[in-house]
């Protein structure tokens, strides 16, 4: 369904997407896993003929991005960041508009409609202006509207972000739902953990390359190693004392340092990180995940805090508690 090679763009002398290749099969749930600025909202602008590419080819339910830029625009459903839904309409209007938009014929709209509505769990708010809907309710219409057409490929740009983790929650199990009930191929982009672990392939893209492409199993399995978390008073100065006292690359991010450890090497380092790590408050030891990937293949975390920052944002904390604040 989604077929590309040496796919490039270039914005002047910055390449923002570089030499990538990757191909995606019917009916399947493929993701894109990179920090911001990778390159994955131009790799899918480029997919949905939103962008031109500066070298390379790409095709879309076997049509070219370029020279048959009008049939892919009608194969495909997308969902961007931007919003996209008219504001001064109703849930139902808006997916009305759509369905003419793009000639989904007349006596089929109400059933698809119904069934969208249902799906994205809508139904009973589809006669309310969109204007009164939650972010987590117009994304959830977005998505709905995407797939109305019934669309060979759904492209969904971090479907996710800006909500709160309990919406995010709730729309991926919507997402779910479509992967079980509609069976189209989603393209989907994130730097959500979770969300690339529930595909069935995921590419690894970081500085606008791919860097690994498998299924989230054998991607963690080739890691081959134990993963290490602990969490300190000082997270920075521990962050520190582990690379200067042991040699170990240790990362932070979300408040969680990180330290990989060789296959089963994880029991034997455990008690050297406690003499390390100054106020140590928690540590475990377990298997990879999607995160511990791109950690081992770039030495950064996908969300990576600076050290340097936290210790700040401590440091006044600490000094406004002197003062009584
Ligand atoms: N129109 C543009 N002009 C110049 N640089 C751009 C433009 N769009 C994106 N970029 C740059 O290209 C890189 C990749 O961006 P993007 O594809 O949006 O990344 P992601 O979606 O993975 O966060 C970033 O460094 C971004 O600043
Ligand atoms: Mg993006």
């Amino acid at each position: 369904m989604i077929q590309v090679e040496n796919l490039t763009k270039k914005f002047k002398d910055f390449t923002a997407v570089d030499a990538i290749s990757f191909a995606v099969g019917a009916g399947e749930f493929f993701g894109f896993l990179g920090p911001n600025g990778a390159g994955k909202t131009t790799t899918i602008k480029i997919l949905a003929t939103l962008l031109r590419p500066t070298r390379g080819t790409a095709r879309v339910n076997g049509y070219d991005v370029i020279r048959e830029a009008t049939a892919v625009r009608r194969s495909i459903g997308m969902v961007f960041q931007d919003p996209s839904l008219d504001d001064r309409l109703t849930a139902r209007e808006n997916l009305e508009l759509h369905a003419m938009l793009y000639g989904v014929p007349r006596r089929e709209i109400a059933p698809r409609m119904a069934e969208l509505l249902e799906l994205v769990g809508l139904a009973d708010r589809q006669r309310d202006l969109v204007r009164k809907f939650s972010g987590g309710m117009k994304r959830r219409l977005e998505i709905a509207r995407g797939l109305l057409h019934r669309p060979g490929v759904l492209f969904l740009d971090e479907p996710t972000v800006g909500l709160d983790p309990q919406t995010r929650n709730h729309i991926w199990e919507y997402i779910g739902g479509i992967r079980k009930n509609e069976g189209a191929t989603v393209f989907l982009t994130t730097h959500y953990i979770e969300e690339a672990e529930a595909c069935d392939r995921v590419g690894i893209i970081d500085h606008g390359k791919i860097i690994a492409l498998d299924t989230p199993a054998a991607l963690k399995a080739a890691v081959n190693a134990d993963v290490i978390t602990l969490q300190a008073e000082a997270p920075g100065e521990a962050v520190r004392a582990i690379r200067e006292q042991l040699g170990l690359r240790a990362v932070l991010t979300d408040g969680v340092i990180h330290v990989p450890a060789g296959n089963g090497a994880g029991e034997r380092l455990v008690p050297r990180l406690a003499a390390a790590v100054p106020a140590l408050t928690a540590l475990s030891i377990r298997k990879p995940t999607l995160e511990d990937v791109f950690l081992h293949l770039t030495g950064r975390a996908i969300r990576e805090e600076t050290a340097g920052a936290l210790d700040r944002m401590r440091e006044v904390r600490r000094a406004s508690a002197r003062r009584g604040g």
